[in-house]
């Protein structure tokens, strides 16, 4: 990351403060993070999405495991909860590009 995109990152987040909004990239990540964590983590986080186990290849793949693991743990996510957790997990373990 350059200087000049620190800065304009950090002024961003100071404007957002002072304005209360929350852009909605960042309300995105947030919300799949916070879903992923209170939900998901009780049973798994790196060793599922990682290493040899790891089953996933796409990212339809990827959605497909987020939605049937939604059913069955009784949280009937809808379309938006669900590829707020896709990405999450897509930017932080898998990186597939559709
Ligand atoms: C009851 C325990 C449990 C819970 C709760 C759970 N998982 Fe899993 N998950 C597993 C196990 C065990 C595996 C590995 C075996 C498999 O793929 O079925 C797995 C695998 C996965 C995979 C596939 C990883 C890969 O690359 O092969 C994804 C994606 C996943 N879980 C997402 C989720 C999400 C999202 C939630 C929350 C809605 C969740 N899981 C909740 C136990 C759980």
């Amino acid at each position: 990351m350059s200087v000049n995109q620190g800065v304009a990152a950090g002024g961003l987040a100071v404007l957002v403060m002072a304005s209360g909004l929350t852009p909605v990239a960042a309300a995105e990540f947030d919300r799949g993070r916070a879903l992923y964590e209170n939900h998901c983590r009780v049973c798994h986080e790196d060793w599922a999405h990682t290493g040899e186990g790891r089953r996933v290849n796409s990212l339809e793949g990827l959605r497909a495991r987020v939605s049937s693991w939604s059913v069955h743990s009784g949280l009937q996510w809808d379309t938006e909860e669900i590829e707020d957790v896709t990405r999450y997990l897509n930017r932080r373990f898998y990186q597939l590009t559709p």
